[in-house]
């Protein structure tokens, strides 16, 4: 049995914990992730309007995970955000796709750059990953800025990768290589 995740993480104004989502999370995920602007740039796996049928969807994904893949963003005890991977199968195994969301209320404080350099090592780690990939909106210039302050690089932009609520978005692809992971991944094979 591992041990519940639990990453702690200063901003500049605080301190915040990454940690797993818990069912009393409910209402302070419903709190903030019900907002047209913390949608906007995201999957259609993060619906607006977002209802209690989709947090109730969400805590049921999470179960249904051996090794949950999604945390909780806490600050001042309270559940204000979501980050996660997902990671990639077969000739993808040695990467995931890295994504995130913060409550409107909490933006621009240097939250989510700090979450995410905890959680990068982390994930690096637990799955021995190689890559991490992350795509941001080309207008969202506030995850921009989160990938590139957490090392990130830019690798290109994917015109209309995504279409949400008749808009098409191009998105600017970021990778994380660990050169020393690649290697470990290699090794295998060789043998
Ligand atoms: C994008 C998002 C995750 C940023 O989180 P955040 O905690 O506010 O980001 P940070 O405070 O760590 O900001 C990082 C940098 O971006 C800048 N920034 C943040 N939001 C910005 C905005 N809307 N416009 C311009 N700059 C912005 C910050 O000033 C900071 O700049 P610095 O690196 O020069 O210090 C948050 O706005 C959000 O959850 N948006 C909705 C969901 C979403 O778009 N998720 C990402 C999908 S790819």
């Amino acid at each position: 049995m591992t041990a519940p995740v639990s990453l702690p993480f200063v901003f500049p104004s605080g301190a915040g914990l990454v940690r797993p989502w818990r069912r009393e999370d409910r209402a302070s995920l419903l709190r903030h992730a019900d907002n047209p602007n913390v949608a906007r740039y995201l999957s259609l796996r993060f619906p607006n309007p977002y209802t209690s049928a989709d947090a109730d969807a969400w805590f049921a994904f999470l179960d249904s995970q051996e090794d949950p893949e999604g945390w909780a963003i806490e600050v001042q005890g309270e559940a204000v955000g979501g980050i996660g991977v997902r990671r990639g199968a077969a000739e993808f195994a040695h990467s995931a796709e890295l994504g995130y969301w913060l409550g409107e209320a909490y933006w621009r404080r240097g939250i989510v750059t700090a979450a995410v350099r905890e959680v990068v090592p982390f994930v690096t780690e637990r799955w021995g990953l190689a890559r991490l990939t992350a795509y941001a909106s080309a207008r969202n210039v506030g995850s921009i800025h989160v990938l590139e302050g957490a090392g990130f690089v830019r690798e290109g932009l994917v015109r209309a990768r995504a279409f949400r609520d008749g808009h098409a978005y191009d998105h600017v692809m970021f990778g994380r290589v660990d050169p020393q992971r690649l290697r470990e991944w290699m090794a295998r094979y060789r043998r």
